[in-house]
């Protein structure tokens, strides 16, 4: 299916969708109440993020939609050159800056009373949204108190986590755990007592000086990948391997990693305050990645230009 010409700067103010072969606003954003999408959680999807007009890592997130697509079965009308053109639209047509660009690919509506996925037409759709933080700036700056869930995160053998996905009923009742407790967010374990991921981010823990984070049963978040380059770079030593919720506990430091924030510090685990927040080598991760926004390798400039 051929993307339409570039629409114009700002012609959607405040952001914009593709959908069915053409740029809109969100407002006229819908889909089917009988896309398995929406009914079985039959979907993939990316978010990248745009920032000062940039794209940050916008091939990593292309590379995992792909990967995502053809481990789940599914498949778009657009090569990839195409779909970088359509996620490039809807930053230009929002005539947005800081952006939240999200790519979807939902399973679609089978004929009816069918009950065989192959037969269900698979749709796609883009949108860009201004640049959404996992928690506010003055949350930051007080500082985030992570809850550690009791609940356990849907098994990997049942759902490939690194196929990014909306199995989010474990993640999102969690939530409400944090809430009920006076907490701000939370993460999730496996049956074997090991840190997961959190709603939209992956978890570290730094000890010594040795930055922790789960090998398995995780997204592959492009920002976890970011943080963990940069601790290559700057000689810090990693342990990518199941992490004991004992060892978050007893961790100098703990962070997050989300497309929504890059390096976020955690200030308390369930009330009680870390030794180090926000960290040094939390802060060292944290200016990082927002230097390596200025680093052509990693920066794709939204075409605004007619
Ligand atoms: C469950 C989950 N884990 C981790 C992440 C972080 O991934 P990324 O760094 O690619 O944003 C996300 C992002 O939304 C997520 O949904």
């Amino acid at each position: 299916m051929p993307v339409p010409p570039s629409p114009p700067v700002n012609q959607f103010e405040g952001g914009s969708v593709f959908l069915d072969g053409a740029f809109a606003p969100l407002s006229e954003a819908k889909i089917s109440m009988f896309d398995w999408g929406f009914t079985r959680s039959d979907v993939t999807y990316d978010v990248a993020t745009a920032w000062q007009g940039s794209f940050f890592r916008l091939d990593a997130h292309m590379d995992r939609f792909f990967r995502s697509l053809q481990k789940m079965h599914l498949a778009i009308p657009y090569s990839r050159a195409e779909l970088r053109e359509i996620l490039h639209g809807c930053v230009r047509a929002g005539g947005l800056q800081d952006a939240y660009v999200a790519m979807v690919c939902t399973r679609g509506v089978p004929p009816r009373g069918a009950r065989d996925p192959r037969q269900a037409q698979n749709r796609f759709y883009a949108y860009a949204l201004p640049y959404v933080w996992i928690a506010s700036r003055e949350k930051q700056l007080a500082g985030i108190d992570l809850h550690v869930s009791e609940r356990i995160r849907i098994a990997p053998e049942s759902v490939d986590p690194t196929v990014k996905n909306y199995h989010w009923m474990d993640l999102v009742q969690s939530m409400f755990d944090a809430y009920d407790r006076g907490r701000d967010t939370s993460c999730v374990v496996d049956a074997q007592g090991h840190i997961m991921e959190g709603p939209g981010f992956n978890v570290f823990a730094v000890k010594d000086g040795v930055v922790h984070t789960a090998d398995r049963g995780v997204l592959e978040g492009i920002s976890r990948r970011t943080a963990l380059e940069l601790c290559a770079h700057f000689g810090i030593p990693v342990r990518v391997a199941p992490l004991p919720v004992a060892r978050l506990r007893e961790a100098d430091e703990v962070f997050l990693t989300s497309s929504g924030g890059g390096v976020l510090p955690i200030a308390k685990l369930d009330g009680v305050p870390l030794k180090a927040f926000p960290g040094p080598v939390t802060t060292r991760l944290h200016d990082g990645y927002w230097a390596l926004h200025d680093d052509p390798a990693y920066r794709d400039p939204v075409s605004y230009a007619p």
